[in-house]
């Protein structure tokens, strides 16, 4: 199989880290589109800065006219949407952005590719896939004795970021089922890992507690999430692409659920062991703030699909993949720097009294 894809959204965390794992391997090769909004970072690429298997272009999925130039050039075998508004306290401050990128911006992707494809032979049209990455926040909230989130739960977003993420899976599908456009979709919980923006829990929590700065937990800390280690997810899109059945969605997941106490603690800890303070803990710079609006309470995912249908399952255990990441941070000081003189983190957290 010929192994030329076109990445969408590929200088944000998960993107990134895919096109690290990608090209590991010399006969790939890919085409990466992004905006470059303020979540897309060209550090994250530096590796690939002079590799003839990675090219990278600054534009919108929304530039109709410019990705079909693209498909025209590149004939990639495969497109895999990364690209998007990722963080659900932005599309609360701000959800027009999550619509243009999440909803317009797919659509126009979408009708870009389905020009292209309808041009190519059938050979050609058989073999394309256009892999969509999206999320388990479109299946709503979970109630602590509901089962886990499974292919069949019926969609239920409570956020403009999940309901945008919704409204794309839902465009994708209508694609397969309307004009035949192969398409693959997967479901994933909350990832972890290198290059990720420190807005979200983890890298947040890391920082804060690096510079000695308070904690900021959301209401009670009791909410849930279901922890996945970056390179697991890659390795099971990438498993997705090969062998996922067309039409398909995939739930990925991994068997992870801690509270945002629990992984609180759990990198305080690390800490503490690693890099102590010179009094005290890292504990102690929890704050308990203002919860967000519409918080979901839990989300957990049941991956027994992709595992017994593709074989996946994931590498690291929450204890092997946090530990990593807290040293990959800790070895990247100029990373971290540039990214910390952002506009957003002073923003987000000046209107959260403590609660
Ligand atoms: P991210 O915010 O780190 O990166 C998004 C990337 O998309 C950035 O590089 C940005 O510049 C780019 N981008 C944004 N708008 C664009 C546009 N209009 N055209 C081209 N590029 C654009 O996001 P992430 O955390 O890496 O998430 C990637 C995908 O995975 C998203 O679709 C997200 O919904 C989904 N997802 C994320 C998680 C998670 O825990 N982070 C979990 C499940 C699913
Ligand atoms: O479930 C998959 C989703 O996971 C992805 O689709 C999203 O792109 C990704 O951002 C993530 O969404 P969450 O809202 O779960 O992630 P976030 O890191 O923003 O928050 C994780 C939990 O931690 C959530 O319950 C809110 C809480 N939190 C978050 C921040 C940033 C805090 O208590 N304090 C904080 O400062």
């Amino acid at each position: 199989m010929d192994r030329k894809i076109l990445v969408t959204g590929g200088a944000g965390f998960i993107g990134s880290n895919f096109v690290h794992y990608w090209l590991n391997d010399p006969s790939h090769s890919l085409l990466n589109l992004d905006k470059l909004t303020y979540a897309g970072n060209l550090a994250n690429l530096a590796p690939f800065q002079s590799d003839p298997n990675h090219i990278f272009v600054q534009g919108d999925i929304g530039d109709r006219d410019l990705v079909r130039k693209l498909l025209e050039e590149f004939q990639p075998v495969a497109i895999l949407n990364f690209a998007a508004e990722s963080h659900v306290d932005r599309s609360i401050h701000a959800p027009g952005a999550f619509i243009e990128t999440n909803i317009v911006g797919l659509f126009n992707l979408l009708e870009a590719t389905r020009g292209w494809w309808q041009t190519q032979d059938s050979v050609f049209r058989e073999r394309f896939r256009f892999l969509h990455i999206s999320t388990d926040e479109v299946y709503g909230s979970l109630a602590p004795e509901d089962p886990a989130f499974t292919e069949e739960t019926p969609y239920s977003p409570n956020s403009p970021y999940a309901a945008s993420k919704a409204s794309s899976d839902h465009l994708v599908r209508a694609y397969y089922h309307t004009y035949g456009l192969p398409v693959l979709t997967t479901n994933c919980s909350n990832n972890y890992g290198p290059y990720q923006y420190p807005e979200k829990l983890i890298p947040l929590m890391l920082l804060n507690a690096l510079a000695g700065k308070p904690l900021p937990i959301y209401g009670d800390g009791r909410n849930i999430r279901d922890w996945l280690y970056v390179e697991d997810h890659c390795r099971a899109i990438a498993t997705v692409l090969a062998q996922g059945q067309v039409g398909e969605t995939y739930n990925i997941g991994g068997n992870n659920e801690k509270t945002n106490l629990e992984v609180v603690h759990t990198l305080t800890a690390i800490l503490d062991e690693i890099q102590p303070r010179s009094q005290g803990s890292y504990r102690d710079l929890i704050t308990y703030v203002t919860d967000r609006p519409g918080h979901d309470r839990r989300y957990a995912i049941n991956p027994a699909k992709i595992e017994r249908e593709l074989n996946w399952r994931p590498v690291e255990t929450f204890e092997s993949g946090i530990r990593k990441t807290v040293g990959w941070y800790l070895a990247q000081d100029s990373w971290v720097q540039n990214i910390l003189t952002g506009e957003y983190i002073a923003t987000n957290y000046q209107g959260r009294t403590h609660a």
